[in-house]
């Protein structure tokens, strides 16, 4: 279990990327033996990492144009966003390198966090001079909510290099009423989700895919094992899951 805490350096860093760091949830098979030896714990700032590390990373909420500046993406990190006053909010997660995690930002608490009111789309990101940043992907609007996302770390000699969602594809729910095909995911009602008169916990998951090499050139694959454990149930080897998360997902699985 690694939630990262910003620190005052961090804070300031990303004083300009977003206003509120919300509650989260993160959700580790294991702690690897041999511990963490990642001291950066800013995810604007510059990490090499070897297997087992914590990697600190932020996930940004805004709307889609609000990541770009004279047409180019731009790090949540750099200023020149002023993400935090559009209302964009973020989240830091710590996972372990090359371990399989699910994380989750709980959506579903009265008056808590909405990202279709933050915007509707998040980028995930870290580092400041390599600056890795994911494309936007949608999550929310009023009409559709996705709720499972796996994000792709590709790493070179311990470094990120780049960040991508890779969508899931619809035939799980193909057919099914309450779901919608939106950019090549899985999307439900919102009108289905808790806190919007339905009854699912339409909180996002993000499941974790590592790929490249340490910076001992190990090769991190943990994106093989997610894609081999895909066909069964990923969601089954997280039992501390609350039930309407984990039946939700294991529509998709
Ligand atoms: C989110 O928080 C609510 C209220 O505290 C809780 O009932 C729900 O189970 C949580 N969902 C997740 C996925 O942790
Ligand atoms: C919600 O997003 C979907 C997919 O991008 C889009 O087709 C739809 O028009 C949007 N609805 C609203 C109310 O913005
Ligand atoms: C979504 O809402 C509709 C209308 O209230 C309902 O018929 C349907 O069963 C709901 N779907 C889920 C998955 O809760």
């Amino acid at each position: 279990m690694a939630v990262a805490t910003l620190s005052s350096r961090s804070r300031r860093a990303c004083a300009e990327a977003a206003s509120v760091l919300l509650v989260l949830l993160v959700i580790a098979p294991s702690v690897a033996a041999g511990g963490d030896t990642n001291g950066v714990y800013e995810p604007c700032a510059d990490a090499a990492v070897q297997r087992g590390d914590g990697f600190t990373f932020g996930v940004a909420f805004a709307a889609r144009g609000d990541f770009f500046s004279g047409g180019v993406q731009l790090s949540p990190c750099d200023g020149r966003l002023s993400l935090a006053s559009k209302g964009a909010k973020l989240a830091v997660f710590r996972p372990e390198v090359d371990e399989i995690s699910l994380l989750t930002v709980n959506t579903s608490a009265a008056g808590g966090f909405d990202p279709a009111t933050s915007g509707g789309y998040m980028v995930a990101f870290a580092g400041r001079k390599y600056a890795a940043r994911s494309p936007p992907v949608f999550v929310s609007n009023s009409s559709y909510t996705v709720t499972s996302f796996t994000l792709v770390f590709e790493f070179n000699k311990g470094t990120l290099q780049n960040l991508y969602w890779k969508a899931n594809g619809c035939s799980a729910c193909s057919g099914q009423p309450s779901f919608t095909c939106v950019d090549q995911s899985c999307a439900i009602s919102t009108a289905n989700c808790t806190g919007k008169g339905g009854s699912v916990d339409c909180s996002p998951g993000i499941q974790l895919a590592f790929s490249g090499t340490d910076k001992h050139e190990a090769v991190l694959n943990s994106w093989y094992e997610v894609s081999k454990l895909r066909q069964y149930s990923l969601v089954g080897l997280f039992s501390n899951l609350k039930d309407s998360l984990t039946s939700q997902f294991s529509i998709f699985f």
